[in-house]
């Protein structure tokens, strides 16, 4: 989808971060936006921010988690606008600890928002993209933790490989009946955002995970710090996004120092050789 004015994006996540920086990109592009988060009073405030500058926008508040709350969104976004170009499924959580000290209530509320949400989006906006017959392009957030193997956030790990193999087959089911949606999915590693406070949405009956290994909690603070000091901008990753569409471009790698870790799990599987920690910040 080269030209982007005048079309319409939903993106999910659009209160902070990455979601935040595309939404911005996407209406100076000139599209429509519907603006898609959780938290009311953060949404607020990005909402008055896109009209202020005069943006086309509406707020969605909505729990991703919630089937409900994305048909809602549909139903929002179609009697706004009427159409929908760009489903940006970004909204996400994180969650430390091993796989076996993460709660159960942890890895219900990690897998309802990460995979479940993304899910939750498709299912809703698929239909609505296939009968409108123009072009239109889905995008879903993963993360490089989607592609290669490491120690620690076995939930967040596991959503976003969910999230990989779920794009990949949408891409390949409508490639293949012909239809004029792109799809893509976006992995990047560290990202400047507060993704390490995703506990601010954590629904407050669920059971926070710790772990009493060192390993893990050592591995726990270095990513928090990846994130603070190893990263690159949600504005520089918002130009990946945004290029990658217009190029009908699958695999969206933002950061080329972990790209050949990917390599290295592959050669380890067709070499039949047991996991390596990929992930390392160095
Ligand atoms: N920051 C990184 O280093 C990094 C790296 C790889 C992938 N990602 C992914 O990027 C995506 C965006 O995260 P971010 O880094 O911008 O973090 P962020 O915390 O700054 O933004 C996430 C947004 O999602 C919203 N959200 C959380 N739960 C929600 C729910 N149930 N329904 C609707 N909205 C909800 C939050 O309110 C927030 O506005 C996530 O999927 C994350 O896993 C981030």
């Amino acid at each position: 989808m080269q030209n982007l004015s005048g079309r319409v994006a939903v993106i999910t996540g659009a209160a902070s971060g990455i979601g935040l920086a595309v939404a911005r990109l996407c209406a100076e592009e000139g599209m429509r936006v519907v603006l898609a988060d959780i938290e009311q009073a953060a949404l607020d405030s990005v909402v008055g921010e896109f009209r202020e500058n005069g943006h086309d926008v509406i707020g969605v508040q909505v729990d991703v988690s919630k089937y409900a709350d994305v048909e809602r969104m549909a139903h929002e976004t179609l009697a706004a606008f009427g159409k929908v170009h760009f489903l940006f499924n970004n909204a996400g959580v994180s969650s430390g600890s091993t796989v076996w000290e993460t709660t159960l209530e942890d890895w219900d509320w990690v897998m309802g928002v990460n995979v479940m949400g993304v899910i939750h989006g498709i299912k809703a906006f698929t239909p609505i993209m296939l009968a409108q017959d123009e072009e239109a392009h889905i995008v879903n957030t993963a993360s490089i933790a989607g592609l290669i193997a490491g120690p620690s956030m076995g939930a967040y790990r596991v959503s976003k490989h969910a999230v990989v193999a779920i794009s990949e087959t949408l891409y390949l089911e409508l490639d293949q009946n012909g239809s004029k949606i792109g799809v893509s999915v976006l992995c990047p590693a560290w990202v400047k955002t507060r993704i390490f406070e995703s506990e601010r949405n954590r629904p407050k009956d669920k059971d926070i995970s710790t772990t009493t290994d060192p390993l893990i909690a050592a591995q726990l603070e270095s990513s928090q710090q990846a994130v603070l000091h190893d990263s690159i901008s949600p504005e520089e990753l918002a130009e990946h996004v945004l290029d990658a569409i217009k190029a009908d471009r699958f695999y969206i790698l933002t950061h080329p120092k972990y790209t050949g870790a990917i390599a290295y799990r592959m050669r380890d599987i067709l070499n039949g050789d047991n996991p390596r920690n990929l992930m390392t910040n160095s």
